[in-house]
């Protein structure tokens, strides 16, 4: 391999990723980005160069301004639905067939890993389809959104309840079944990937660094440079789908060419 190949993973490494017991792999918003989802940061087309997150992103945001709140969530929505997983999810759902345990622990809200038919999903920062009571955090089902005139929906639980959507906004804690089980995985695992995110967010940008100190290889997959880049065994500078779909390539090549009698 060329040292500045960035499709193919050192033979050491893939061999490392062959041998695994636990894959992690932690996405942020870069893995949606091919699929038409804008990112947070990136400096032209990220939301948070558009918007700013304290006005729509925060309890406070929300008790100020409802409607406008609500309504962002709901261009959102529209994305999402719009969007399909594209060649780097398919990837990673074929990963998961390989080794004996693949665990996927995502900052996005937008379920593609879960549509695309990955197993083992954990979502950190929750899920921008599900609604919520906004006081005493009860689901509210999509029947009864769709039959509500006010925007946002009165909340079917709580008197002066409102529907909110079920993700973390900044200054709330995040779910503590879900980060529990990630640090779980992040504690666990031998071979880790971080994919597509800044690592800026605490605590998910933590959990690479958690697997690392716990001895696993640690990959990552971004066209840019990161905080994170440097406790990197490897970095893969370009994009989810092409980087996945590379190694994923490469990984079947070994494992074809080292079969009993493969020539
Ligand atoms: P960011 O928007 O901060 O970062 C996106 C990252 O994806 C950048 O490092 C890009 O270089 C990279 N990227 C862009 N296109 C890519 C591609 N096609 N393939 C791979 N990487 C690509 O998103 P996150 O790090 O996920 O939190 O942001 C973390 C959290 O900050 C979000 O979950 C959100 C936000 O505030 C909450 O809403 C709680």
């Amino acid at each position: 391999m060329k040292p500045s190949d960035p499709l193919s993973l050192p033979e050491s490494l893939l061999l490392r990723l062959q041998d695994s017991k636990h894959v992690l792999v932690l996405t942020g918003a870069g893995m949606s980005a091919e699929s038409g989802i804008a990112t947070f940061r990136d400096a032209q087309t990220g939301l948070w160069a558009r918007f700013r997150p304290e006005e729509l992103a925060t309890p406070q945001a929300f008790a100020a301004h409802p409607a406008r709140v609500w309504s962002w969530y709901e261009e959102r929505r529209h994305t999402v639905r719009e969007a399909e997983p594209h060649a780097g999810h398919v990837a990673l759902v074929e990963m998961e067939k390989m080794v004996p345990r693949l665990s996927i622990v995502t900052q996005n809200v937008d379920a593609l890993h879960q549509r695309s038919g990955s197993g083992s999903v954990i979502e950190l920062h929750g899920n921008i389809m599900r609604s919520i009571c906004h006081l005493t955090s009860r689901p509210i089902d999509e029947e009864w959104l769709e039959n509500s005139p006010d925007c946002p929906p009165r909340s079917p639980w709580a008197r002066d309840g409102l529907a909110r959507p079920d993700v973390v906004w900044f200054g709330e804690s995040l779910p503590a079944e879900a980060m529990n089980s990630a640090m779980n995985a992040a504690v666990n695992c031998d071979f880790c990937f971080s994919i597509g995110t800044t690592s800026l967010v605490q605590p998910a940008a933590s959990l690479p660094l958690l697997a690392v100190e716990n001895g696993a290889i640690l990959i990552e997959i971004n066209p840019q440079e990161t905080p994170l880049s440097l406790h990197a065994n490897h970095c893969l500078r370009t994009s989810a789908s092409e980087a996945l779909t590379a190694l994923l390539h490469q990984w079947k090549t070994r494992v074809q060419d080292h079969k009993p009698g493969a020539g």
